[in-house]
């Protein structure tokens, strides 16, 4: 999973491209399929690429695209111990250097799967909209707000002098 960079040479090609209807139309159009959800903050949709995929679509500046980005980038580092939690969010593959669009796998409603009572406190936003399946997986698949991943603790190391 990489943020993407912006590879183009110069701000006038962006102009360029961003200045052409039919383009900027058939960048949209290749990219966003069936609308799937929308919440506060975002809006998401197929993505045509790959239908197993999700693009999410955030219009204002409230960082949740690069916030789930930057927390799924962050929770690959957990092994042995902590390793189970990676099993709960859902993967982040793309960001677009903006933040404004995000690529996620796409998770399923299953009813006939038999969904857990509780789920980690670490989660912020606990509505069932913001779950789905992965497989066997039943994982959060909105983790753009996040408030209690960082436990503080009164607890305290020597300061280097
Ligand atoms: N990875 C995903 N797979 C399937 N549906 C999703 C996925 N992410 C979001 N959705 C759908 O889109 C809706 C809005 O996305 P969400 O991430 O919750 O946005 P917001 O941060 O605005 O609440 C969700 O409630 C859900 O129905
Ligand atoms: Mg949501």
């Amino acid at each position: 999973m990489k943020r993407l960079d912006n590879n183009l040479n110069n701000i006038q090609d962006v102009a360029l491209i961003t200045s052409l209807a039919d383009v900027n139309t058939d960048l949209i159009t290749m990219n966003i399929g069936k609308f799937i959800g929308k919440g506060t903050y975002r809006t998401v949709y197929e993505y045509n690429m790959n239908p197993k995929l999700v693009i999410k679509i955030e219009p204002d500046n409230t960082s949740c695209n690069l916030m789930e980005y930057t927390l799924w980038d962050e929770i690959q580092g957990l092994t042995g111990q902590l390793s189970w939690v990676k099993d709960w969010f859902a993967p982040v593959h793309y960001c677009s250097p903006n933040g404004k669009i995000l690529i996620m796998e796409r998770t399923i409603q299953s009813y006939h799967k038999t969904r857990p009572n509780l789920v980690p406190n670490f989660f912020t936003d606990v509505k069932s909209d913001n779950f789905g399946w992965l497989d066997k997986k039943f994982v959060c698949h909105d983790y753009g707000f996040i408030w209690r991943f960082i436990k503080y603790e009164k607890k305290w190391q020597k300061i280097e002098w």
